[in-house]
């Protein structure tokens, strides 16, 4: 049983931050950020706007253009590193915010990989007949744990949500999926808090994002490279023969420089980074769900999806959409 990509959807939150916003907040230039980032704007979660919330409208939006109900979903995974509660997870506050009851539902932490090994999961759920109808949903309340008066990181992320359903089918859907982890890296990209640690750093008012972000950058560049050429030949196939590249959006540079390694055009790319910043597990689903409801995917295009985040995880999915 194959999985295919039946509806997507994508939440922003309202309330929208620009680099000239930040100009305020620190020492930076809104000519830096978009220079070595590409971003111009981020939405930020305003006060009690969780995880959760922004979930749910994607969620919603999703189902919706899935042309299904909330009852024909029977397996709910969350990608976030941001969740509401230390439990239960959000999969299950999402699962009760639809009036679903009963299906599996958990959540996947990946940080910026965490929606493709989410996909992953769940295609292979379907693929095993453990499941017909997904939704896979990537959100975050980055904003949470950012250190406003960081310039190195603060300029660099943005809430939102992004949701699909994967729906059992007998045509080609995904072709494969890719993941990949190496802890060792742990601490190059890190909250270095956490509910066994205790929370002496959260009461320092120190529990936020921590990045050596030239080691993380290069790494990145290098490892998505590698995982390009390992998605292709296990499906032998060329890079031409990838109509879209859906990166994690975490900056334009490495972005182009995966885009550079497939011989793609940047018309074949698609960027959100310009608008919503590093959105984490959301950045992959978001993109999407853009490029989708304003018509330049079509069905039966073949799209690679790619990411690489904290832990260092890396991970893609190729896939007839
Ligand atoms: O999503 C998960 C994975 N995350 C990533 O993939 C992020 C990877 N890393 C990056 O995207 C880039 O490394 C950054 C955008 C974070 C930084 O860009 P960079 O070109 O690597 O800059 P840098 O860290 O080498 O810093 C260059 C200079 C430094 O000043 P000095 O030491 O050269 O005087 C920084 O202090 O830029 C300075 N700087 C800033 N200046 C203005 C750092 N942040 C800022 C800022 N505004 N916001």
């Amino acid at each position: 049983m194959n999985s295919r990509i039946a509806g997507t959807g994508g939440y922003l939150p309202e309330n929208v931050m620009t680099n000239a916003d930040l100009e305020k907040l620190v020492e930076t230039s809104d000519e830096w950020i978009e220079e070595r980032t590409g971003i111009r704007q981020r939405h930020i979660a305003v006060a009690g706007e969780t995880t959760c919330d922004l979930a749910e409208k994607a969620a919603r939006q999703a189902i919706e253009a899935a042309g299904l109900t909330e009852q024909d979903i029977d397996l709910i995974i969350v990608a976030t590193t941001t969740p509401d509660r230390i439990f239960p997870s959000t999969a299950c506050l999402l699962q009760a915010r639809l009036d679903i009851h009963g299906c599996a539902a958990f959540d996947v932490q990946a940080v910026c990989t965490g929606f493709v090994y989410a996909l992953s999961v769940a295609e292979k759920f379907i693929r095993t007949g453990s499941a017909t109808r997904a939704l896979v949903v990537g959100a975050e309340t980055t904003s949470r744990i950012i250190d406003w008066s960081d310039r190195s990181t603060c300029v660099l992320f943005g809430d939102g949500a992004g949701a699909v359903v994967l729906e059992a089918t007998d045509a080609p859907g995904i072709l494969s999926t890719h993941l990949h982890a190496d802890g060792a890296y742990r601490d190059l990209l890190t909250v270095p808090e956490g509910v066994s640690q205790g929370f002496a750093k959260m009461q320092a008012g120190e529990a936020y994002i921590t990045m050596q972000g030239n080691e993380v950058f290069k790494m990145a560049v290098k490892t998505l490279g590698r995982i390009v050429d390992e998605t292709l030949a296990a499906n032998d196939m060329q890079k031409s023969d990838i109509n879209w590249l859906i990166p994690h959006q975490a900056n334009i540079r490495i972005i182009k420089a995966t885009a550079k390694k497939l011989n793609m055009s940047m018309e074949q790319v698609v960027v959100t980074v310009d608008h919503h910043g590093n959105t984490s597990a959301a950045s992959i689903p978001l993109a999407l769900d853009v490029a989708v409801r304003d018509g330049r995917i079509k069905r039966g295009e073949t799209l690679l999806l790619e990411a690489f985040g904290g832990g260092f995880t890396w991970g893609s999915a190729l896939l007839k959409y």
